[in-house]
């Protein structure tokens, strides 16, 4: 049993008898907050959004009208969403239910993927959403544009390497920038509010994804934006020099490295044209493992797994191989190159 409801059990052993009992909501938010234990006793409340309820597209708006059926509901909260319901914008607080329909004074907005939500200002439980996305384009946001020119096609960038972005925006003052790293599902800010020069010179950082994303916008009105439809790769790799590491000249030769991404590894000379590299972080738990020259296994000092040439498992408590690297045997610049791609 709730807290709350130990308290209203309380009371009810005070007072003998019907008691109405009304929940005090002073803040107005788009989040819902279960009061759902206070209404034990009131009257049946309900509220429906009749529209705009999926698939309506307005185009060149300064406004749009919301409709409602209120039933015991004195006051309402409006939300709008232009993000398919992600994030909750207040559009308007404290509106008298029984006027059934409000208008939504709305600007800088081209997004097809708007929701409103209305709930009860005083209990917000209760509440109603569109039940699919519809559109909104407005009167300003119809002489705006951006679109991103670079990257225009799916690439690979290297982590720490200098890229400049481009994009074109039509009567758009200031930009923000934004990089996803799995594949558009959440998003970090680059640059935000930043002149419209139609470039930004961009530093790829340390994070190695193969499904990154870049999104530009206008910084005044977010939903006028655009985004790569297409997966971005960030890489990193490592360099060998054979010169220096002489012994990975010869087939059967090893050396261990550490860099970032790829933690400590190993490098061994598998034949004349070919090099492989192996984690050397043990996939029962991550142990540092060490590598037996004489019988070319790997052994875990932790648990005790072994571990073929090949990386396969030998023995646990491991049952995943070892990780392998792409490596990229360059003999005529006497190099090695190990790869996150
Ligand atoms: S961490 Fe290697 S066997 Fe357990």
């Amino acid at each position: 049993m709730s807290s709350r409801r130990q308290f209203l059990s309380k009371i009810g052993s005070l007072f003998k008898g019907f008691v109405l009992l009304k929940p005090v909501a002073a803040l107005y938010s788009c989040a819902s907050d279960h009061l759902d234990e206070f209404n034990d006793h009131l009257p049946e409340k309900s509220l429906q959004l009749l529209s705009p309820n999926g698939g309506e597209v307005f185009t060149d708006v300064e406004s749009i009208t919301i409709h409602w059926k209120a039933q015991n509901i004195h006051n309402i909260n409006i939300c709008i969403s232009f993000d398919n319901g992600l994030i909750w914008n207040t559009a308007a607080t404290n509106i008298s239910a029984n006027i059934s329909n409000y208008s939504l004074p709305l600007s800088g907005i081209n997004s097809g993927r708007c929701r409103v939500k209305i709930q009860n200002t005083s209990d917000t439980f209760i509440e109603d959403t569109s039940e699919a996305p519809f559109t909104i384009i407005t009167k300003d946001a119809a002489t705006k544009s951006i679109v991103l020119t670079e990257p225009a096609t799916q690439i690979a960038l290297k982590a720490g390497s200098a890229y400049t972005i481009r994009w074109e925006a039509q009567n758009i003052t200031h930009v923000s920038l934004h990089i996803s790293y799995d594949n558009g599902f959440s998003w970090q800010i680059i640059e935000t509010n930043i002149p419209n020069t139609g470039t930004y010179n961009w530093t790829v950082p340390f994070i190695i994804s193969s499904s990154a994303r870049l999104r530009v916008s206008d910084a005044n009105a977010t939903s006028i934006q655009d985004t790569t439809d297409f997966g971005i790769s960030i890489y990193t790799e490592f360099e060998i020099n054979l010169n220096t590491y002489t012994q990975l000249s010869t087939v059967g030769g090893t050396a261990v490295f550490n860099a970032f991404y790829f933690g400590d590894f190993l490098v061994k000379r598998v034949s004349a044209a070919e090099a492989k590299s192996f984690s050397l972080s043990c996939t029962h738990n991550g142990c540092t493992i060490n590598y037996n020259a004489m019988d070319q296994k790997f052994y875990c000092p932790c648990h005790g797994a072994v571990f073929l040439p090949d990386g396969t498992v030998e023995s646990g408590p491991a049952n995943s191989p070892l990780t392998k690297y792409n490596t990229i045997l360059i003999e005529s610049e006497s190099k090695i190159i190990v790869t996150s791609l």
